[in-house]
């Protein structure tokens, strides 16, 4: 009898509990379907205690851009002041309110306060609570989820209600719908059903056939078929840097490598010695080391294609000026012949910005243990710290020669790092990225994950923007080419070389529309006028995605291309047969990865001349660049070919294809030095 009658009561409780939600309550998050890889299991024991997390929103969010532009709008009379550190986190934290809402809320569900942790970077309530109490405020269940890949277990609910006045102020709760891998779970880096991809900027090397006959250092009657750094120069009118002032300690180019890109020292010294007898032999970069990324090596054989491209672009431009390479994770990481579990930068801004390492928005809090490596890493000779988090000053420009597709990146993971991108211009932080080498779409299987045609939507005809270039807040480079017959003083060309020739893949400069960012205001009047003077001619759709089901969702709506969004790339550079040294041999070398570290080596000699009349470094250069397109010069011939098209065209002011243009260093020059 008693323990029949006690039966009823519990299932009269659980029946009670479901139905009783407040009035005053309302779903903060509900799961609309679950991974096959999880498996819903037992409710979790009512007295398990679970580690309670509140992500607070954040206050001034929306308003962050239009501080961006008023420390970066050349109108602007705050140009080029930009703000601490300490400012940002002054600026960004949750409110009083939220903070006093959310606790009251708490406090009043029977949390005491001394319960309660708040975080040093404010972004969120931390408590310990038994299931029983986490279900009451929640007013939900909670259940355990097995994940099949891994073997470990989470405890998650499929929605939960909140007070309909604290809703606001709560970004969202964990544990609560979300199901990621548990972080220590020891296969989690190689789940390859996860659906993720980064995916190096495709480093194209490739050796002349017959006898080598490159040019000497000073040749320019040679740079349609070589660029050395002579046609560089005299492409963007760079004159060698002042040698009589000594390099501004505070102004070292940063550039951002990972997968296994290590420099190898004698490469650079016979490139310098053939090339640039100006810069010493021995010269060489500063190794920042992320989480255990390693240093240089001395094995011929390991010498990374891409860091070498960079530093010989690079160096050239910036020298006396140092580099200093920011080498993200561990070798084990690194080496990770799939690329299945990382899609990268996360470890970069965590180093350089230490409130970014906890920092909750969209449903996501610090990394994503699904999609960054995990550290300490348990693989035998992997790193054994913790993730850095704040332990570097970053340089004033940083070169990314890497990225992927905005279709592959979750939503909340991409729009989490675009806002940190903003944060850090305003810290006066130049973010400079490589395009993208396939045009409008993305190399087909097996280079991407989007099947045969490397392009979205259900016949693969949709184009396919690239990541993180589709955040408004950094500036990306287009590649062009010097065509046979062409010297370096006509204008250069849009950039494509079919499959075979010399690459084995065909190479455009990336470009197109985000569907995922609104085209920027600084950008507007320029790509209004693009479509109104050359209509491209496909059918478009209008629509900013906001879904992790990207590629789903664009199926939907017809057309290829979407009319709304952040337009890709903001400028360009040569990025065609670059002669660079790889493994003690010479070669020719090309990708959007060329343009990247030329344009960011414009920009730090641009910052250089600044710092040494007492101004501060450039930040933030699109609103600046938009408002003056004549200090680049515009790219009218060419197209992008991609996803069975032929792209885009580049034309007469901004196109999807070269952005604004190349760099004229001196009219770039004149303009920023004229800037406060
Ligand atoms: C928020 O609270 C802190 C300390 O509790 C106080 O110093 C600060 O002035 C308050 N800010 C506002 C805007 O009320
Ligand atoms: C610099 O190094 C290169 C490659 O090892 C070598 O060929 C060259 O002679 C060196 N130059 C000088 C000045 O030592
Ligand atoms: C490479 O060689 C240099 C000079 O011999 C040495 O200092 C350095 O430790 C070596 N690095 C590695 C990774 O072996
Ligand atoms: C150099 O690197 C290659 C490729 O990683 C490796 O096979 C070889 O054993 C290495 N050589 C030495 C001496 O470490
Ligand atoms: C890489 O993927 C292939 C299948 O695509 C698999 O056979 C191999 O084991 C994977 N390697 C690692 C290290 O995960
Ligand atoms: C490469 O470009 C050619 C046009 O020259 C096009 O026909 C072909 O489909 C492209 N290949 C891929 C894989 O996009
Ligand atoms: C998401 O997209 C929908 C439909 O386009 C829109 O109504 C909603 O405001 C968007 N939400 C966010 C957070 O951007
Ligand atoms: C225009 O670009 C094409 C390649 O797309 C090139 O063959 C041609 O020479 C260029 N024309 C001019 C005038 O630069």
């Amino acid at each position: 009898m008693l323990g029949l009658n006690f039966v009823t009561l519990v299932l009269l409780l659980k029946a009670g509990l479901a139905l009783a939600v407040p009035s005053n309550h309302a779903v903060h998050e509900k799961r609309a379907t679950i991974h096959p890889r999880w498996t819903k299991a037992q409710r979790v024991h009512s007295r398990s205690i679970l580690p309670m997390r509140i992500g607070l929103a954040q206050s001034n969010l929306e308003y962050a851009h239009l501080h961006l532009l008023d420390v970066s709008d050349p109108d602007s009379k705050n140009y080029g002041k930009h703000w601490t550190s300490e400012e940002i986190i002054q600026f960004f934290h949750p409110s009083n309110e939220t903070i006093e809402t959310v606790r009251n809320w708490l406090v009043d569900s029977g949390i005491t306060i001394d319960r309660i942790v708040h975080t040093d970077n404010k972004a969120w309530f931390a408590f310990d609570a038994t299931a029983d109490e986490a279900e009451r405020i929640l007013h939900t269940e909670y259940y355990e989820y097995e994940d099949s890949v891994t073997g470990g277990i989470l405890p998650a609910c499929e929605e939960y209600y909140v007070p309909i006045h604290v809703q606001k102020h709560i970004d969202y709760v964990t544990p609560g719908i979300k199901l990621l891998a548990p972080p220590n779970a020891p296969n989690s880096k190689h789940d390859l059903m996860r659906r993720t991809e980064r995916k190096i900027t495709p480093h194209k090397f490739y050796r002349p056939k017959g006898p080598i006959q490159f040019p000497s250092s000073s040749d320019l009657s040679k740079c349609d078929s070589t660029i050395t750094p002579a046609c560089v120069a005299a492409l963007y009118s760079i004159p060698p840097a002042a040698s009589s002032r000594k390099p501004n300690p505070s102004n070292v180019l940063g550039i951002y490598e990972s997968e296994a890109q290590y420099y190898y020292q004698p490469d650079l010294d016979l490139f310098f010695s053939n090339f640039t007898p100006y810069i010493k032999n021995g010269t060489h970069p500063t190794v920042i080391s992320i989480d255990g990324g390693p240093g240089p090596t001395n094995n011929t054989s390991e010498a990374g294609g891409e860091v070498e491209l960079d530093l010989q672009l690079a160096y050239p431009i910036v020298y006396p000026q140092g580099i200093s390479i920011y080498q993200e994770d561990d070798a084990i990481y690194e080496l990770d012949p799939n690329q299945t579990y990382t899609y990268g930068f996360n470890h970069l801004l965590d180093a350089i910005d230490g409130s970014y390492c906890t920092k909750s928005s969209y449903g996501e809090t610090g990394d994503d243990p699904n999609l960054d490596p995990i550290y300490p890493d348990p693989a035998p000779g992997g790193y054994k710290g913790k993730t850095q988090c704040g332990v570097y000053k970053s340089t004033n420009v940083i070169s990314f020669s890497y990225g992927g597709q905005e279709a592959h990146v979750p939503w909340a993971y991409q729009k989490r790092q675009c806002d940190e991108y903003l944060k850090l211009g305003l810290r006066g932080v130049s973010f400079i990225f490589a395009s993208g080498d396939a045009g409008v779409g993305n190399y087909p299987e097996p280079y991407s994950f989007d099947g045969p045609t490397g392009c979205l939507g259900p016949q693969g005809t949709i184009f396919n923007p690239t990541w993180p270039n589709n955040c408004p807040w950094v500036t990306n480079v287009g590649a062009t080419k010097v065509y046979p017959g062409k010297t370096v003083f006509e204008p250069e060309s849009a950039v494509f070389d079919p499959a075979g020739h010399p690459y084995h893949v065909n190479f455009s400069s990336g470009g197109g529309f985000s569907n995922v960012y609104t085209v920027p205001d600084y950008q507007k009047s320029a790509v209004d006028t693009f479509f109104a003077k050359h209509n491209p001619p496909y059918k478009s759709y209008s629509a900013i995605v906001n879904n992790t089901d990207l590629v789903g969702t664009l199926g939907s709506y017809g057309g290829i291309y979407n009319r709304i969004g952040r337009g890709i790339p903001d400028v360009a550079a040569v990025g065609d047969n670059i002669a660079t040294y790889v493994g003690g041999e010479f070669g020719l070398s090309g990708g959007t990865s060329a343009s990247c570290p030329i344009f960011a080596s414009v920009v730090n000699r641009i910052n250089e001349e600044r710092l040494a009349i007492g101004k501060t470094p450039v930040g933030f250069l699109n609103a600046v660049l938009y408002k003056n397109p004549w200090v680049l010069n515009d790219i009218t011939n060419g197209t992008n070919p991609g996803c069975g098209t032929d792209g885009f065209s580049a034309v007469q002011g901004w196109d999807p294809v070269t952005g604004l243009g190349t760099p004229n260093y001196p009219k770039m020059l004149a303009l920023f030095l004229s800037l406060p």
